[in-house]
């Protein structure tokens, strides 16, 4: 919500996996938010397979109108990795989802991140929650893009605690480094959203079991994403890393941010994509790192905004 009352407008750019699903579908809840557009990127999945759940997903949650435009369908510089160990071949955890003859608009994913910017003249919110390939191509595109949007809330990183993707990094700066390093260097005020907190933010089983399987919108999308992780591979737990990049973008107090630079491993080494807090107090950027979470309100957030039933559990 802006300090006027109205809606924050927001852009979303996906790599729909799994919980990049259940983030649309908080955002598209969410009383406070405005979303304009979503955009796609190579990272859970390929580029046109991303597209195309993030269609399924919004036909879904009836966001049929909103608009998606696709983007970079590989790194700015290394391969392409997917984690479709993890999120499935279809990157939706097996759930299907109605496909409707709505194609993505002309534009590409970077054109429509500057436009926007433009359009909403400084009050744009970007929430990023796959690699940052896209967001890299739009600073090129306009180097003067830090200037023209409120902020960005990216979901990335792991800063004083092991990666998911390697032993130090987190998947979404481990495909693409060389744009989360672009990003860290820039002027963009970024909340940087990593595993840091997003490992104490969950969907637990018993949450999950009390979602009838009759139901529609969001709780039917997080019903049946997390059916295959639940079901098939008996897990305990489902973290939330997307929603809760989504649920600060909501409220931000959810979340203790420390205001330091970083930096992004772009080496050739095992460590590439490792991110780090330079603790130097002298520089300050307009970039904070979040080190500590309220999972209870969040958690509290997640379910009432999506109408979901929470188990009692901690
Ligand atoms: O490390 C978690 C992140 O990587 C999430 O955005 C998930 O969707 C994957 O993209
Ligand atoms: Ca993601």
């Amino acid at each position: 919500m802006m300090a006027d009352g109205t809606l924050t407008p927001v852009l979303m750019d996906v790599d729909t996996g799994v919980d990049d699903a259940m983030a649309l579908a908080l955002a598209w809840a969410a009383p406070q938010i405005e979303l304009v557009g979503v955009t796609t990127v190579a990272g859970n999945v390929t580029l046109d397979q991303a597209t195309t759940n993030t269609l399924r997903v919004l036909n879904t949650i009836g966001a049929t109108d909103l608009p998606v435009y696709r983007g970079m369908s590989r790194p700015l510089v290394r391969d392409h990795f997917d984690a479709a160990h993890f999120h499935g071949n279809d990157g939706l955890g097996g759930a299907l989802f109605p496909d409707r003859e709505r194609s993505v608009e002309a534009m590409t994913a970077p054109e429509f991140i500057v436009q926007s910017a433009r359009n909403y003249q400084g009050s744009l919110t970007l929430c990023f929650v796959g690699p940052l390939t896209n967001l890299a191509v739009a600073l090129s595109l306009e180097p003067d893009l830090p200037d023209m949007v409120d902020h960005v809330v990216v979901m990335g990183g792991a800063f004083q605690m092991p990666g998911n993707a390697t032993a130090t990094a987190e998947f979404n700066i481990a495909v693409d480094p060389e744009a989360a390093e672009q990003v860290a260097r820039s002027a963009l005020a970024v909340v940087w959203i990593g595993l840091d907190v997003t490992h104490s933010t969950n969907l637990y089983r018993e949450d999950w079991d009390l979602i009838d399987d009759s139901a529609t919108g969001g709780p039917k999308v997080v019903r049946e994403v997390c059916r295959q992780a639940f079901e098939a591979r008996f897990a305990d737990l489902m973290h939330l890393h997307d929603p809760l990049a989504v649920g600060v973008l909501q409220d931000p107090s959810l979340i203790v941010g420390v205001d330091l630079p970083v930096t992004v491993d772009t080496s050739v080494r095992q460590t590439a994509g490792t991110t780090r807090m330079m603790l130097d107090e002298s520089t300050h950027t307009n970039q904070l790192v979040a080190v500590e979470v309220d999972a209870a309100r969040f958690r509290e957030l997640f379910g009432s905004v999506l109408g979901i039933p929470l188990s009692d559990r901690e």
